[in-house]
């Protein structure tokens, strides 16, 4: 479902030249349940920025339902990203001034959906949450874990096929965290493909394969080597 192959990405110029993503190439199955871990600056976020379609590649490929991504035509990056990709980061990145309702609808803008159909799709996603009895709430008045269903149920509100997450568990406290792990383990259940980026390893001991990023490339995809695993 998705494929980088050889991805390079640069940030700055002269001294301030970074080489955040130096020839990265891995593969993710529909359905899988992904973590991603590595130091901090090894260009994780960055690789998860570049896979939610939010940045382009300086140079290789990212092949997505085996196609192309196309990063040269705005329109169709924004429709990527619009259709295919949920977001979840470490600070919920919900808006202060909008209800738990109102927060969950913002991607459903100018969609063109009906009022009754938005209603129907937030309260859907917020049943699934577990959190429908807050729809009316501030972000200010739920918890760290409740903010972070939340936002978790903006990112399914459209039910896209992917949800990508940059340390959701990273401003939590561990039972809390735990909590939230065993929402992405249910919406894998459920057929997500979910790429969660951690420096938990406990969260990560419950994805299906880690896959170690050092220095902008991939040291281990996770996969079983051949002969690994099998009984002489
Ligand atoms: N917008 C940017 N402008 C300049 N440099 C950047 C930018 N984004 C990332 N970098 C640099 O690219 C490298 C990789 O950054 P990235 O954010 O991907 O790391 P990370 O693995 O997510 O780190 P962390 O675990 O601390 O979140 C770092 O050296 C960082 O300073
Ligand atoms: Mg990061």
């Amino acid at each position: 479902m998705i494929e980088l192959r050889d991805v390079c990405k640069t940030f700055g110029k002269k001294e301030a030249r970074v080489e955040a993503l130096r020839g990265i190439s891995l593969s993710v199955e529909e359905g899988e349940l992904v973590a991603i871990m590595g130091k901090s600056g090894s260009g994780k976020s960055t690789l998860l920025n570049i896979l939610g379609g939010m940045m382009s590649v300086d140079s290789g490929e990212y092949l997505y339902d085996d196609k192309a991504v196309n990063f040269k035509s705005q329109r169709e990056l924004t429709k990527f990203r619009r259709n295919e990709v949920g977001f979840v980061v470490q600070y919920f990145a919900l808006a202060d001034d909008l209800n738990i309702f109102q927060n969950v609808a913002l991607p459903l803008k100018y969609q063109g959906y009906s009022g009754k159909k938005i209603k129907e799709m937030v309260m859907q996603a917020l049943r699934e949450l577990e959190i429908e009895d807050k729809a009316k709430a501030y972000p200010s008045e739920l918890s760290g874990g409740q903010q972070q269903r939340a936002a978790i149920a903006r990112a399914i509100v459209k039910q896209p096929r992917v949800i990508l997450a940059d340390e959701p568990t990273g401003a939590l406290d561990e039972a809390t965290g735990e909590a939230v792990q065993e929402i992405f383990r249910k919406l894998n259940e459920k057929g997500k493909t979910i790429i969660i980026v951690t420096h938990d390893a406990k969260v990560a001991e419950h994805c299906g394969r880690i896959i170690y990023v050092k220095d902008g490339m991939v040291m281990d995809d996770g996969r079983k080597k051949k002969g690994e695993g099998v009984m002489a």
